[in-house]
C-alpha cells in the first residue's frame, strides 16, 4: 500500500443499535483528541469510518458497496477508510481480503487502538484489530465531552445468554460490566457537560454488577447526581431481572417509566428452541409485577418472525401475547440467519413470503397499541425533556417520560425540562401545550 496523507478530517457513520452510536461518539472523542477535524456536513472527510452492525443479514454487503461509493466519490484522491464495529469482528480479515480501499479494520472492543492504527496507515501498512480484552478500552479512552440534554452510556457489553439466532457472543464477546466508579465519573461529566438524562446502555443491561453491587443499585446511586433529571435503560433481559429493579421503578423518580424488554416469540416451542430460557407465561408474570410497582410503565419488546420451524399457529401465539401486552412501542424482525449460530442450520427454515406476511400482520397489531398508546396520552400533564428544535419556527422537539416524541412551540431552551399537556396524539408523537417554561420551572 502506498504512503498516504495524514488525516486531518473524519467522518463516523454509526449502523445498528444504540451502543453503536455510543462507541461512534466515543471514536469521535478519541479522533479529536488526536487533533482531527470533524468534517462540515456534506463535506469529504479524509478518513471515514463505518461502523457497521451485523445482526440482521445484508450489513456485509452494505459495507462493500457504501465501501465501493466512498472510493467512487474521492475520485483520485479516495478517504481512508476503516472499517468499525460488530462486522470488522465478524468478517475482518475477509474484508481485508475483498476491499483493498479499507485501510483499516477495528473491532468493538478495539476502537481505542484507532489513532496508533491510523498512524500505521499514513506509514503505509494496513492495520486490523479484532482483539477481545475485556476492560481495556473504556480506561484508554479521553474524557467525555461534548453531549446533548440525552446521552448515552455504556455500563455493560457482551453477552452469554446464547440465543440460538443471535451473532452478539460471538461479535461482543463474553458479558463484563465496567467498574462503578467509572461510571459514576463518567455519568458526572456527562452532566457537568450538559446531559440531563442518561441512557445506561448494554447488551444485557440489567446483568451489570460488579462487587457485590447490583443494577439497581447502580440506578440509585447514579440518581444522587444533583442536575440529571433523567435515567433509562436498556436493552434488558427477561432473566436478569431482580425485585431490587422492579422496586426502583415504584421508588426512584428519575428513572423514567418505560421498559424495553424484549421477549421475541410468544410461543415456549419457538422460545425453547431460541434457547430463552424464560416462557411466554413467565414474561407475562414479570410485566405484572413491573406494573404493579409502576402502573403507569410503557412496554416496548423486539419480536422475531419466522424462527426455523415457526407454524402458523406458533405465529398466532405471538399475536396473542401482543394484544395481552398493549406495548407502546415494540421492534420487530424477520429471521435472518447469521452464519457460526446453531439457527442458522436449523431445519425448516421458513420462506421469505410467509415471513413478509408473518412481519405485516405483527407490525399493524404494534402500530395499532402503539397509536392507542399516543392516544390514551391525551389530555395528560407531564414533564418534556427539551432535546432540539423542530423544524418550525419556536417549535421544540422532545421526549415524554413514556419516551414518546413531543412537539411543542414556546419559550423554553434545550436541556429545559418543561411541563406540557398533551394535546394531540398522531402514531409516531404527539403535539403539546407548554404549560410552564423551563426558566420558570427552575425558578
Ligand atoms: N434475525 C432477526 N432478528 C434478530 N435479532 C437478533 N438476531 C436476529 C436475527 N438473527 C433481533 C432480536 C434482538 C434485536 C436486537 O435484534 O429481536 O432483540
Ligand atoms: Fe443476542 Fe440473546 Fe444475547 Fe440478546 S440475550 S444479545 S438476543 S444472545
Amino acid at each position: 500500500m502506498r504512503q498516504i496523507r495524514a488525516p486531518e478530517t473524519f467522518r463516523v457513520k454509526s449502523f445498528g443499535c444504540q451502543m453503536n452510536v455510543y462507541d461512534g461518539e466515543r471514536m469521535a472523542e478519541l479522533l479529536a483528541e488526536k487533533g482531527m477535524r470533524a468534517a462540515p456536513e456534506g463535506a469529504e472527510a479524509d478518513l471515514v469510518v463505518l461502523n457497521t452492525c451485523h445482526i440482521r443479514e445484508k450489513a456485509a454487503e452494505k459495507v462493500y458497496s457504501d465501501i465501493g461509493r466512498l472510493v467512487k466519490a474521492g475520485g483520485d484522491r479516495p478517504p481512508m477508510i476503516a472499517v468499525a464495529g460488530c462486522v470488522a469482528q465478524a468478517e475482518g480479515e475477509e474484508i481485508m481480503a475483498r476491499a483493498p480501499a479499507v485501510g483499516l479494520v477495528v473491532g468493538p472492543q478495539a476502537y481505542h487502538r484507532l489513532p496508533s492504527m491510523i498512524d500505521q496507515v499514513v506509514g503505509g501498512q494496513r492495520a486490523a484489530d479484532t482483539d477481545m480484552p475485556a476492560d481495556a478500552k473504556f480506561a484508554a479512552l479521553p474524557a467525555r465531552r461534548r453531549v446533548g440534554p440525552s446521552a448515552f452510556l455504556t455500563i455493560q457489553e457482551g453477552c452469554d445468554k446464547f440465543c440460538t439466532y443471535c451473532v452478539v457472543p460471538y461479535t461482543r464477546g463474553a458479558e463484563i460490566s465496567r467498574p462503578f466508579s467509572d461510571l459514576l465519573r463518567e455519568a458526572e461529566t456527562l452532566v457537568e457537560h450538559g446531559a440531563r438524562e442518561i441512557t445506561l446502555l448494554g447488551q444485557n443491561v440489567n446483568a451489570w454488577s460488579n462487587d457485590e453491587t447490583g443494577f439497581d443499585s447502580l440506578i440509585r446511586e447514579l440518581a444522587k447526581i444533583p442536575d440529571l433529571r433523567r435515567i433509562r435503560y436498556t436493552t434488558s433481559h427477561p432473566n436478569d431481572v431482580t425485585e431490587g429493579l422492579i422496586r426502583a421503578h415504584a421508588e426512584v423518580d428519575k428513572l423514567m417509566p418505560y421498559l424495553h424488554l424484549p421477549v421475541q416469540s410468544g410461543s415456549d416451542r419457538v422460545l425453547r428452541a431460541m434457547n430463552r430460557s424464560h416462557t411466554a407465561d413467565s414474561y407475562l408474570r414479570l410485566l405484572d409485577r413491573f406494573r404493579a410497582a409502576r402502573p403507569d410503565l410503557a412496554l416496548s419488546g423486539d419480536f422475531i418472525v419466522g424462527f426455523p420451524g415457526e407454524s402458523d399457529a406458533e405465529f398466532e401465539e405471538t399475536l396473542r401475547l401482543v394484544d395481552a401486552v398493549g406495548y407502546a412501542q415494540a421492534f420487530s424482525f424477520k429471521y435472518s440467519p447469521r452464519p457460526g449460530t446453531p439457527a442458522a442450520t436449523m431445519d425448516d427454515q421458513i420462506a421469505g413470503d410467509v415471513m413478509d406476511e408473518r412481519l405485516q400482520r405483527l407490525q399493524a397489531s404494534i402500530n395499532r397499541d402503539q397509536l392507542a398508546f399516543n392516544e390514551a396520552s391525551v389530555g395528560k400533564h407531564c414533564q418534556v425533556l427539551v432535546e432540539r428544535k423542530g423544524k418550525k419556527p419556536g417549535q421544540w422537539l422532545g421526549k415524554s417520560p413514556w419516551l414518546q416524541s413531543v412537539h411543542f412551540e414556546g419559550e423554553a431552551a434545550m436541556g429545559d425540562v418543561v411541563e406540557v399537556e398533551l394535546v394531540q396524539a398522531g402514531p409516531n408523537s404527539l403535539a403539546a401545550l407548554l404549560l410552564t417554561s423551563g426558566a420558570a420551572e427552575a425558578a
